[in-house]
């Protein structure tokens, strides 16, 4: 008889689990049977030890069993996702989906909350008064086939079991592990129904993976899951050095990613990569080339197209669109303060892992699980790696509902910039591409 106990002890020990091992575990922990102190120590332990491929792959594979592996065969059209590893400001799905589905790819996204120092879509999502990610599957497949796209959370019906691991890695520190990130987005896509996946694998220090040679390391192995299953599938290895764009915080980043939706942006970092995942989408839907696919992205913004299903799917998902229209009239924080420099310099490195914890403390995210994250906090970037700061510069402004979090989260950002005299030699935003 498999003991949960037995399973613990042999993967802290560094022992390979065998498939009925990771399966019995995995099913009786989504069930209810398991606790999550038993939950947390078997992610602790592969935390430590590792897993081997086949490991990950039977661990992939049993978490999809406990939810649904939609059948989209019924509704025309190539499917395709994106999905990130996780960074600070990372708000390209928001845009990606609705630009994807104008250029004719059909996009059922399945997402996740915040976890750790990171944003989540599912949560920003959220900050939409009205928005509903916890769909049943003919509500996901109806939403897809009218909009052309559909953001939905992992639910009792989709990955049960990344629902309630997810949630728990979130608060017990066991993130960073190429094989529950492999496990847990890999089991989300593979149960969606897509025919391919751009898979954006963050590096830098707002990123899981801090360096470049554990980052690809993630990307081939999730490369090697989804082409195991007969997807077509191409990581990008991209920079999270910085927070991407301008924004940190649930709500600001649904209104940074509708400036750009329509045209309305100056971030250029947030349009370059989004030109270039989209593209990347159709271009493996379709076969057409990179730059000719990039050229239709950015039709879609300038002629309003990406926004209007935007719009749709917001619709489609109960969503409040007076608000999504009018973004002045969503409800405010009670404190604004201003993170100012006290010096003279350049901009030469941003802890984002630090800005970001900056953000979780205002609110934005969890310390514990079932934590209700604030969707108005958050912290705007007014001065990126690179920029000439003087002494008395906003470096960045903090909202927050909480006086004395508020004041924290200005120490914190202050303490999270580094600056140099002399100009610093940026990062490279798009750093390699995996296929
Ligand atoms: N995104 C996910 O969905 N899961 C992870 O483990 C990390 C990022």
């Amino acid at each position: 008889m498999l003991s949960a106990y037995e399973i613990i002890r042999k993967k802290r020990d560094g022992n390979r689990l065998s498939a009925e091992e990771i399966d019995y575990f995995v099913k009786e922990y989504t069930a209810g049977n398991l606790p999550d102190y038993q939950a947390s120590s078997f992610l602790m332990a592969t935390f430590f030890t590792g897993m081997s491929d086949e490991e990950i792959l039977h661990l992939t594979k049993a978490m999809m069993s406990t939810g649904v592996i939609v059948d989209l065969s019924d509704i025309p059209g190539p499917k395709a996702d994106k999905h990130s590893t996780g960074g600070v400001g990372d708000k390209i799905s928001l845009i990606l989906a609705p630009l994807a589905a104008a250029c004719g790819v059909k996009v059922p996204m399945i997402s996740g909350r915040g976890l750790g120092h990171t944003g989540g879509t599912v949560d920003k999502l959220e900050s939409i008064p009205g928005f509903k990610t916890q769909l049943s599957i003919d509500e996901y497949k109806r939403i897809l086939a009218s909009v052309g796209l559909v953001m939905s959370a992992q639910s009792e019906n989709l990955v049960s079991a990344d629902r309630k691991l997810y949630a728990l890695r979130d608060v017990t520190a066991t993130v960073e592990s190429i094989p529950l990130i492999t496990s847990s987005i890999m089991s989300k896509k593979l149960s969606e129904g897509i025919d391919a996946l751009v898979l954006d694998v963050k590096v830098g220090n707002g990123a899981f993976m801090k360096k470049a040679i554990d980052a690809r390391k993630l990307a081939k192995k999730m490369v090697k899951v989804g082409k195991l299953y007969g997807k077509k599938v191409t990581a990008y290895l991209t920079d999270m050095s910085q927070p991407l764009g301008r924004e940190i915080g649930n709500w600001d980043e649904v209104v940074e990613s509708i400036m750009v939706l329509r045209g309305e942006s100056k971030s250029t970092d947030i349009i370059e990569l989004t030109e270039r995942l989209t593209a990347e989408m159709i271009s493996l839907c379709t076969e057409e080339g990179l730059a000719s696919a990039q050229k239709r992205v950015q039709r879609a913004i300038t002629s309003g197209a990406g926004y209007e299903k935007f719009l749709e799917m917001v619709r489609a998902q109960g969503g409040d669109l007076k608000v999504v229209e009018t973004p002045g009239s969503y409800p405010k924080p009670r404190f604004v303060l201003e993170a100012k420099s006290a010096r003279n310099g350049y901009v030469s490195k941003i802890d984002t892992f630090g800005v970001g914890m900056a953000n979780v403390k205002l609110g934005g995210g969890r310390a514990k699980v079932g934590d209700k994250v604030d969707p108005v906090v958050g912290i705007t970037v007014m001065k990126k790696v690179g920029e000439k700061v003087s002494a008395g510069d906003v470096l960045a402004v903090v909202r927050g509902n909480d006086d004395s979090k508020t004041k924290s989260a200005v120490e914190q950002v202050i303490s999270s910039y580094v600056l140099s005299s002399g100009k610093p030699v940026g990062s490279k935003l798009i750093k390699e591409r995996i296929s």
